[in-house]
């Protein structure tokens, strides 16, 4: 994606339902994008979102919103993938799983259509399954199709231990790596405070063990302790996707843990999950030279073989 600074930056968002609509009420308030176009496949709820945000315009930066259409596709800057189907009373995962898979072979024969120049972010759930098919069913190179991967698990994981750690949560740096699911976990041997390692930061209050099984105990569950209260979660994954997005428009080189195509790193292959990237205006490159404990690794291994077994699964029924 290369930017002429004279020309508009647009960014189009696939989906207007909680996720979608309130990124781009966050997004709109960075003014980060000239041009916000919204699609979805109910016109009436993508123009309804549009109006209601539109009306605070005179509060937030100068931005254009609109709902839009899939020929929006062609000349976006990024196109962030929020549209799905949600969870019918009794239907299982793997259907779910199906009507997320269709969904995602419309939008990408859309977005093939219309030979994007743009990055894609996937946000959609199973984001790393779903960040495959939409790689693979565009033909885009891996750099350009990218999944929010553990970017939020991530961000929920600063925020427990900025809590526990008694510290500005800007100065903790640690990662939740491989799916965004129940086989995720915490990078614990390059986590750090500053540039302290964070089991040498403030010995007499060490973590323990047990509390760090429990912190990431709390990150795995988030989604389901919120969705089972209010039905979904969309404010921290605004402010996530408002990150991300940043960072490719402003080629800022952001490390963060999106979920890419893994090609051969850690011995695995073939397979979308999220290791620490560097987020440009060229999407997502791996970080070379992550040392993960033996530990770690296996527990990388074990995310990969998770997810091939789902998409296997969903390939095979
Ligand atoms: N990756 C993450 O960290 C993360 C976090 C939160 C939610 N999610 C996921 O984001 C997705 C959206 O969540 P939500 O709460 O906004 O759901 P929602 O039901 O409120 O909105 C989904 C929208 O997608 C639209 N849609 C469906 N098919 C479409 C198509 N073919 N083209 C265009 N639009 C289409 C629907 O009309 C609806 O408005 C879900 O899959 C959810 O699991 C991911």
């Amino acid at each position: 994606m290369s930017l002429h600074p004279w020309q508009k930056r647009k960014i189009a968002i696939v989906g207007a339902g909680s996720v979608g609509a309130t990124f781009a009420f966050a997004l709109a308030q960075k003014g980060d994008f000239e041009e916000i176009v919204i699609v979805d496949n109910n016109q009436t709820l993508s123009e309804a979102q549009v109006l209601d945000l539109a009306q605070g315009f005179c509060f937030m930066p100068t931005t254009k919103m609109r709902a839009g259409s899939i020929e929006d596709y062609a000349d976006a800057d990024i196109i962030v993938i929020t549209a799905g189907a949600k969870q019918k009373p009794n239907e299982s995962r793997l259907n779910l799983l199906k009507r997320n898979q269709r969904i995602m072979y419309n939008i990408s024969s859309d977005i093939k259509k219309q030979n994007p120049k743009g990055i894609i972010l996937v946000v959609s759930n199973p984001v790393d399954i779903l960040t495959k098919i939409v790689l693979e069913q565009t033909g885009l190179p891996a750099n350009r199709v990218l999944g929010s991967g553990t970017v939020l698990d991530s961000a929920r994981l600063r925020y427990y231990l900025a809590d526990r750690m008694n510290v500005d949560i800007h100065n903790v740096h640690a990662y939740i790596l491989g799916e965004h699911g129940d086989s995720e976990f915490t990078a614990w041997s390059i986590a750090s405070i500053g540039c302290i390692d964070i089991d040498q930061y403030n010995l007499s209050e060490k973590l323990t063990e047990l509390e760090k099984a429990q912190i990431t105990k709390k990150v795995q569950r988030s989604a389901y302790t919120i969705i089972e209260a209010k039905g979904s979660t969309y404010f921290a994954i605004a402010m996530a996707l408002v990150n991300i997005v940043g960072a490719i428009i402003k080629d800022k080189k952001s490390l963060l843990t999106v979920s890419r195509l893994i090609t051969g790193e850690h011995g695995l292959d073939n397979v979308c999950l999220s290791l620490p990237c560097v987020v440009s205006k060229n999407g997502a490159q791996l970080m070379p030279n992550i040392h993960l404990s033996e530990l770690e690794t296996q527990q990388l291994a074990k995310s990969a073989k998770v997810l091939k077994q789902q998409y296997e699964q969903l390939n095979e029924s």
